[in-house]
């Protein structure tokens, strides 16, 4: 009986390994970026930043993908989690362009996104999807639905201070080449 937890612990620990590695591989190029670092300014759920958050939901719609077995296209899983809250403020700040936050926060992300990135179909559609069922059009694609139930894990671990997957995501900041040296 020891074996097989010792087993799954293990399993779990090269599962939790190899999302942060790939995480990290897929998501540097959009990490490193000046206007990505520009996330880490803004508060997203209590104390965790836009930035933390946006690496902490990549990590965990890749851990989901891989806990169902499910095939997905990891790269633009990856990429369009990272970008899915890239509207780029405070939205703790009131502001009077930026009424109804949850509603539009997505659109905006989108359009800032499609600015800064070369972006696919299924990284569109999680950035523009991920509000649902607030926004009420559903997902497209499996990538879109696993992102969007990843947000809604990572925002309620950020809320409760409980759950917040705080050393992968340092873990994945550490191995990005913008991060190597620091
Ligand atoms: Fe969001
Ligand atoms: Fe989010």
């Amino acid at each position: 009986m020891a074996t097989i937890t010792t087993e799954s612990e293990q399993k779990k620990r090269l599962l939790r390994k190899y999302a942060v590695c790939l995480v990290a591989a897929h998501g540097q190029a959009i990490l490193c970026s000046r206007s990505m670092q520009a996330e880490k300014q803004f508060f997203q759920h209590g104390r965790i930043s836009c930035y933390d958050h946006s690496v902490a939901v990549a990590y965990f719609s890749l851990l989901l993908a891989k806990k169902l077995h499910l095939r997905v296209d990891e790269k633009s899983l990856i990429r369009g989690a990272l970008l899915h809250d890239y509207f780029l403020y405070d939205w703790h700040i009131p502001h009077p362009g930026r009424r109804l936050h949850g509603l539009h926060h997505a659109k905006l992300a989108l359009q800032n996104a499609e600015r800064d990135y070369t972006l696919n179909a299924k990284e569109r559609d999680i950035i523009v999807r991920h509000m649902f069922p607030l926004n009420p059009i559903p997902p497209r694609c499996r990538e879109s639905v696993l992102v969007t139930a990843a947000d809604k894990f990572c925002a309620i671990c950020e809320a409760f201070s409980a759950g917040f997957p705080a050393a992968a995501v340092h873990e994945i900041k550490r191995r990005c080449s913008c991060n190597k040296n620091a």
